[in-house]
């Protein structure tokens, strides 16, 4: 894999174990893998894309089909279960702490208004879309 990608994600999966009862996390922590006291829930199987440097991307999905569960693997705040993921440089979720909640502007003048706030490490996205 070539570090002219900014996101390279190969193969990803994630299954979340749910559990009928908080109790019941606990007691597997005891049973190990004798017995499963969850259900799993596959959030996203067999996930694989890459995004340059400097290419702008949307993910699109209806509810519940894995977008911010992918969205927080690549901003790891969320693990995989398999596959791998190779960030290129500085993650930052728009609407982390920090980043700051703008009303009056629009997803791309936020993006702009953040590049300018963190100088050099953002000049990567000096892209020509960004300056309309
Ligand atoms: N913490 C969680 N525990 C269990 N299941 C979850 C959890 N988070 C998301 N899911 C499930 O994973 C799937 C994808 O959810 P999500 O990534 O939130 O989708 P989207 O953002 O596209 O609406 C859904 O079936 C959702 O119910
Ligand atoms: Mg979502």
């Amino acid at each position: 894999m070539s570090s002219d990608y900014a996101i390279q994600i190969e193969d990803i999966a994630k299954c979340f174990r749910v559990y009928k009862r908080p109790i019941d996390r606990v007691r597997q922590c005891m049973l190990g893998d004798r017995r499963k006291l969850y259900k799993e829930v596959w959030a996203l199987k067999g996930v694989t894309f890459k995004v340059s440097q400097g290419e702008a991307v949307g993910i699109i999905g209806r509810n519940g089909s894995g977008k911010s569960t992918l969205l927080e693997i690549i901003t790891d705040t969320m693990k995989e279960t398999a596959g791998t993921v190779i960030i290129n440089g500085k993650v930052a979720a728009l609407l982390e702490l920090g980043a700051g909640l703008i009303r009056s502007s629009r997803g791309a003048r936020m993006c702009l208004q953040m590049r300018q706030s963190w100088g050099s490490l953002m000049k990567s996205y000096n892209n020509g879309w960004m300056q309309s």
